[in-house]
């Protein structure tokens, strides 16, 4: 397996650490080869050749390494965001241009408490937090298209289109009725989440490809749907309710922030980018958190379950089981330790960035 590795700004590169300590000790555990390779792709770099911290001037991502980072079989993101450059530049720059061009169409959300986790719901426990959010990445509100016109006078006028395509749902749709599936629940029970009483032509898009589809090629799954605004509401009432859930992307951006609170915060909560048939990308979702830079305080939990994440899905997509088993030993690897910390919360863990690798380490040689 060969993994193109990016720690990005911030903490990432401290987390990334930890992430590759724990894939070295499964591969010699389970027993599979791999190489890694590095890119330096990151705020720091973009600004030493000379970018404009207020705009984009110059590539953050060279064209060339856009074309490297597709022939590997996955890749290792770190974090985007760097206090000295202006929100978005790197964000388009890096992630939204490697999710878009190399067709990663699924933001892939597994929202599940881990023992002895704190979460803010009162009463609730592992076995009522664990879903999974399956966020359309590609089209939405996210591509850019609009504009702003007379901009900085009274009469300024901007645009965000909402831009839809049947396609674009379809092929989201239909993986998250594949992951509804041959996920290991009792329920097999799939929720749309949208907002079709207002967006009543995206909505729309959306409510008869996911009804077509469920009741022509699923019939085995039932089907739910949900206002966004009601499905946040039942994250904090019900969290058990949901299995699989299915959404557009700036919904799906917004709820599973949500969810990553009721499963214990950003310190825990992974995410994948995924191109099913292409390269795809896996990310903790914390964020670079740059007041925490080089203090060996961040939660590397979220970027070892990314790894875990990583192996598993790449396992699925080319059919290899060592991998799948890989990942699987790195969650339960993680369910060992987070009940020995005392949060997770960066500096608040009962034990530093680098000793939290070592305990999952620990927890995978005895697995
Ligand atoms: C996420 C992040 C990104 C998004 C940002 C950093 C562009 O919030 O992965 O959820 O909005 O998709
Ligand atoms: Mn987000």
């Amino acid at each position: 397996m060969r993994i193109a590795v990016m720690g990005g700004d911030g903490t990432g590169p401290e987390v990334v650490a930890e992430g590759l300590k724990v894939l070295k000790a499964v591969s010699e555990k389970v027993g599979f080869a791999y190489t890694l390779k590095n890119f330096d792709i990151n705020g720091d770099r973009y600004l030493a050749a000379g970018g404009d911290p207020a705009r984009q001037t110059i590539p953050v991502i060279h064209d060339a390494e856009v074309a490297e980072l597709r022939t590997f079989d996955a890749i290792y993101l770190g974090a985007v965001g760097h206090p000295k450059i202006a929100p978005g530049i790197l964000e388009k720059g890096v992630l939204l241009r490697l999710r878009f061009e190399l067709d990663q169409y699924i933001n892939l959300r597994p929202v599940r408490l881990y023992p002895n986790v704190p979460t803010p719901l009162k009463d609730k426990g592992p076995a009522d937090i664990d879903f999974i959010v399956v966020r359309e990445n590609t089209e939405g509100i996210y591509t850019g298209m609009g504009g702003v016109q007379y901009k900085g006078t009274p009469a300024e006028v901007s645009t965000q289109i909402n831009c839809t395509t049947r396609f674009g749902a379809e092929r989201a749709i239909r993986y998250a009725f594949e992951l509804t599936r041959r996920r290991n629940s009792k329920k097999k029970q799939l929720t749309l989440v949208h907002k079709t009483n207002v967006l009543t032509f995206a909505g729309d898009t959306w409510f008869r490809a996911f009804n077509e589809i469920g009741e022509k090629d699923y019939p085995d799954i039932k089907r739910d749907y949900n206002h966004v605004d009601a499905c946040c509401m039942w994250f904090i009432k019900n969290p058990e309710f949901y299995d699989v859930i299915v959404t557009d992307t700036i919904f799906g951006d917004i709820i599973t922030d949500l969810a990553a609170m009721i499963q214990g915060g950003l310190g825990v909560a992974a995410g994948g980018n995924i191109n099913p048939k292409g390269v795809s990308m896996f990310e903790p979702m914390g964020g670079s958190a740059p007041k925490y830079t080089g203090q060996n305080v961040i939660n590397p939990i979220a970027a070892i379950n990314a790894v875990g994440m990583m192996l598993r899905e790449t396992g699925l997509s080319k059919g290899d089981k060592k991998l799948v088993d890989a990942g699987e030993r790195i969650e339960n690897a993680i369910m060992a330790v987070t009940p020995k910390m005392q949060t997770q919360n960066a500096g608040k863990m009962g034990h530093s960035t680098t000793q939290v690798g070592d305990l999952v380490v620990a927890a995978v040689k005895a697995g």
